[in-house]
């Protein structure tokens, strides 16, 4: 067992700095420009076992963060010197298809290729990962994910949430694995169900602690867990009685919800990014628990997969916290127009031992495009999970969805869901959810998929066609 629970810092993923800036000829505007190696290296996670090796973005996991503001393009080079090829996709971004990560557009050891990001939708918490077809699960769980914050100070500033990257605003990147008795990590590559993992991370560390004024701090959890969904709390010590924190999710997987909503647990499932403001102005000299619930979805528990991080609340008197507030609106979110008429159904099944959609496999390429919705169109679609107790977690490439409905299971619609707009949706065993999403802003064709990553690279994906052209 690991024996250091809460006794190592949280590591803060370092800001990715821009190697030059080039102008684009067309606009004229400048481009920031990054290179991003794709290497080996080794982390020290068990201290009285063996290193465990990686492969990260920049030899870091998570890799550097990414902090862009709204309106600037980026063009990142990402160099593969790992082992296995990559696919690079910015998840929550609607990049052009051919800079989208298509599974089967690898960049082979020893090559490279150069994305372009648009950079301009909301504000909002995105992650690059990788997206290589029939490894994406091995090459994330070694290293490949990291952050990439997309900044809009004209919606944001006039708010005055906590603020400033790594001191008020903190990156929660959360993942589970599992070690050998030589503290290298067991692979997930002969998997074909799931790898829960016992051992939980964040930003890379097994069960950390933080140090933390008696002030309202912004966290942006990810769940980069390979097939882990979490229910999230923050519990005070048994001392003072062991309750639970409120705390207010202002933001999800496409940004600023339309207003705050006051919880005191957090359903997140893997690749689903929320926003949370915790103040722990009434906590000073306290230790306040990040855990997690048990019995979350269809995942297997360990002896410590209840527990996730540690705050320590520092004992000076609490501090002056006057311009960091939670106002009561945060933006209009723009919502998809509404529309009744149901476009597609999606059974997300399992059959002879096989994950597939609608039947169809990922393999199975002259059936694979399930959608042909017209660019600029709305599009209902019914996501059902029909594989009995198994966690889906649906993403949906190019577009940002509303969560209409949800039946079936033991949750209907949760308050910080239906409050924003989102880019993956946990479908619980034997629940069928509702989505509605504006098909655009460019045609292409781009997948959608089970983000439990074995899932994914076992065959429960598939694409969609989105050109101006079809009726
Ligand atoms: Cu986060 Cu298609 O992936
Ligand atoms: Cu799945």
């Amino acid at each position: 067992p690991y024996k250091w629970t809460f006794q190592f810092p949280l590591p803060i993923p370092p800001v990715k700095a821009p190697s030059k800036t080039i102008v684009n000829p067309i606009t004229g505007k400048n481009i920031l420009y990054y290179e991003v190696e794709i290497k080996e290296f080794k982390s020290q996670v068990y201290p009285d076992r063996g290193p465990a090796t990686l492969w990260g973005y920049d030899g870091m996991s998570p890799g550097p963060t990414f902090i862009v503001e709204k309106g600037t393009e980026t063009v990142v080079r990402f160099v593969n010197n790992a082992r296995l090829a990559n696919s690079v996709h910015l998840h929550g971004s609607y990049s052009r298809a051919p800079f989208d990560g298509w599974a089967e557009d690898i960049t082979p050891p020893g090559w490279y290729k150069d994305y372009y990001y648009p950079n301009s939708q909301s504000g909002r918490t995105l992650w690059y990962h990788d997206h290589a077809i029939d490894h994406t699960a091995e090459n994330a769980y070694y290293g490949q994910a990291g952050a990439y914050i997309l900044h809009d100070p004209s919606i944001e500033s006039p708010l005055g949430l906590p603020s400033g990257y790594g001191t008020f605003d903190i990156p929660l990147i959360l993942s589970a694995k599992q070690y050998t008795s030589s503290g290298s990590l067991f692979s997930p590559a002969d998997e074909t169900t799931s790898l829960y993992g016992d051992v939980i991370h964040v930003n890379g560390q097994p069960w950390p602690f933080l140090n933390v004024e008696p002030r309202k701090y912004r966290f942006r959890f990810l769940d980069a867990s390979i097939s882990r969904s979490f229910l999230l709390y923050f519990e005070r010590d048994a001392k003072v009685g062991g309750t639970k924190l409120p705390f207010d999710v202002i933001a999800s997987d496409a940004g600023l919800l339309n207003a705050p909503q006051r919880v005191n647990e957090l359903y997140i499932s893997m690749a689903e990014r929320y926003e949370v403001v915790v103040d722990f102005g009434g906590y000073k000299g306290e230790n306040i628990t990040l855990k997690n619930a048990r019995d979350v979805g269809a995942d297997r528990d360990f002896p410590d997969t209840d527990k996730v991080m540690r705050f320590v609340v520092s004992d000076v008197a609490v501090v002056d916290d006057e311009s960091s507030r939670v106002p009561a609106v945060l933006r209009s979110v723009p919502f998809p127009k509404t529309k009744t008429q149901v476009d597609q159904h999606f059974k997300f099944e399992r059959s002879n031992g096989e994950w597939k959609i609608n039947g169809v496999s990922f393999a199975d390429v002259a059936n694979r495009v399930l959608a042909r919705p017209k660019r600029g169109t709305v599009e209902v679609w019914e996501l059902e999970n029909s594989s009995g107790g198994w966690t889906h977690p649906i993403h949906i490439h190019l577009v940002d969805f509303r969560v209409k409905k949800r039946v079936n299971g033991k949750r209907s619609v949760l308050p910080y869901e239906a409050q924003g707009l989102k880019d993956v949706v946990w479908l619980g065993p034997g629940e069928t959810v509702t989505v509605e999403a504006h098909y655009a802003p460019w045609d292409g064709v781009y997948m959608f998929h089970c983000h439990n990553l074995i899932h994914e690279d076992h065959e429960m994906m598939a694409a969609f066609n989105v050109s101006v052209l079809q009726d």
